[in-house]
């Protein structure tokens, strides 16, 4: 199980990279910097992000970075999938009414494919990085846990859907941001069909 930035891709826009560079080298070192400069400028200005699920199991989590921001995709079992229908008495906005993610996240399990969830991974309450937690039986956390996040800073708690428990400092369920499937395999974060966010 990783839970680590995506190097896999990391690495695969490394390669790319250097052998472009190798390539424009055989020709003229200029055309080739000038080339890369609007690229790198999108990059920093947020353009969208594309994330490999292909090879993520059931349970997994896998963290990539957009606009500067942790992205999570969480590969959730089935067990956890009910989870999710036992966990609404203790949620706060458990049906999503608070504009926090696209209309298409609008549902019982704040995605697209019910499997897979985006979230962006920074607590709505002041902006630490709450911590993976899947299990779905966690003694410090409650009996009526079901897997999720655990915010650290000042114990904020969230279900594997990014929704936002009673009685904690956050206030709002994690942010969804605009995605979509470009593949069976593929997520495109940052951008969805009304265009790029
Ligand atoms: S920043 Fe997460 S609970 Fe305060």
């Amino acid at each position: 199980m990783s839970d680590g930035v995506d190097h896999s891709k990391r690495r695969t826009l490394t390669i790319a990279a250097g052998a472009a560079g190798g390539v424009g080298a055989a020709f003229t070192a200029v055309p080739f910097v000038a080339s890369m400069l609007p690229s790198a400028k999108a990059q920093a200005a947020g353009a969208p992000v594309e994330i490999d699920i292909s090879r993520m199991e059931p349970g997994q989590r896998i963290t990539a970075e957009w606009r500067g921001k942790p992205v999570w995709v969480i590969r959730r079992t089935k067990e956890q999938l009910k989870g999710l229908d036992d966990i609404v008495p203790y949620l706060r906005d458990p049906n999503s009414e608070l504009p926090m993610q696209p209309d298409y996240a609008e549902n019982a399990y704040r995605s697209i494919r019910e499997e897979f969830v985006v979230l962006v991974g920074i607590c709505t309450h002041l902006g630490c990085s709450p911590t993976f937690r899947p299990e779905v039986i966690a003694a410090d956390l409650g009996e009526e846990w079901r897997g999720g996040f655990f915010c650290p800073c000042h114990g904020s708690k969230f279900d594997l859907a990014g929704r936002v428990f009673n009685g904690v400092p956050a206030p709002k369920n994690l942010e969804i941001p605009r995605h979509k499937f470009i593949s069976d395999t593929v997520i495109l974060v940052g951008a969805d069909d009304q265009g790029v966010a």
